[in-house]
């Protein structure tokens, strides 16, 4: 696979998290995705700040922090102190586009890499104007809240779009990343239209051998 993965510990019982974690990365993992969402953004909770913390100190792994929450201007700086390498906010998040462009600006003066995320129903030219800023953009295709919902179609001209977008402004650097539904055949599909990082949750985690599923889905 011409990509990387990034595993989402998001259905995985709390008190398998780091062991899970290190098995995943012993089978070659070089990212793990984590899921915070405050009740807010919305309906669901997972991760407490100091919960975050203990996850993101058992890792070796660069850590790929999407938070489904209100307010990132607020509460940006603590998942980096906490130790989010890659922190990815969502554009409906944010009041409007100069907030959009601070909380970028925030997390870069915090040490870390941005990222910015739109929903499934949100149109994908609303983040053209910040891609040459940011680290990472990503396309979620379920609506984010859960784990195990199904592969949006529509979400991989989405990446196309933006896969073309960079390549005509030189954004060598820019990693598009999907997240939601990916399993095996969904993978290729998304790598074929310019995905570079795919997230990948219950395809690995809800299987007794995820290692195995993890081997294979990344020859
Ligand atoms: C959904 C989360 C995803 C989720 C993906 O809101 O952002 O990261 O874990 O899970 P799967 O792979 O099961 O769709
Ligand atoms: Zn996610």
């Amino acid at each position: 696979m011409n990509a990387i993965i990034s595993p989402s510990i998001l259905t995985v019982e709390k008190d398998k998290i780091i062991s899970d974690i290190k098995e995943i990365e012993n089978c070659g993992a070089r990212w793990i995705h984590f899921d915070v969402m405050d009740g807010k953004f919305v309906p669901a909770t997972t991760f407490s700040i100091d919960e975050m913390r203990t996850y993101l100190s058992n890792t070796r792994a660069v850590k790929d922090v999407h938070i489904m929450i209100e307010n990132p201007k607020e509460t940006a700086k603590q998942y980096i102190d906490a130790g989010a390498n890659y922190l990815t906010f969502h554009y409906e998040a944010c009041k409007d586009v100069v907030e959009v462009s601070s909380v970028i600006d925030l997390i870069h003066e915090y040490g870390a890499k941005a990222g910015l995320s739109v929903k499934p129903g949100t149109d994908i030219k609303v983040v053209l104007p910040f891609l040459n800023k940011l680290d990472l953009v990503l396309v979620m295709s379920v609506e984010p809240g859960k784990g195990g919902q199904k592969f949006i179609n529509k979400s991989l001209s989405k990446i196309n779009l933006l896969k073309k977008y960079k390549e005509a402004n030189n954004l060598n650097n820019l990693l598009i990343e999907v997240d939601g539904g990916i399993n095996d055949k969904t993978s290729v599909s998304c790598v074929k239209k310019g995905a570079n990082v795919l997230v990948i949750g219950s395809y690995l985690f809800n299987h007794p051998d995820f290692a195995e599923r993890f081997k294979k889905i990344n020859e």
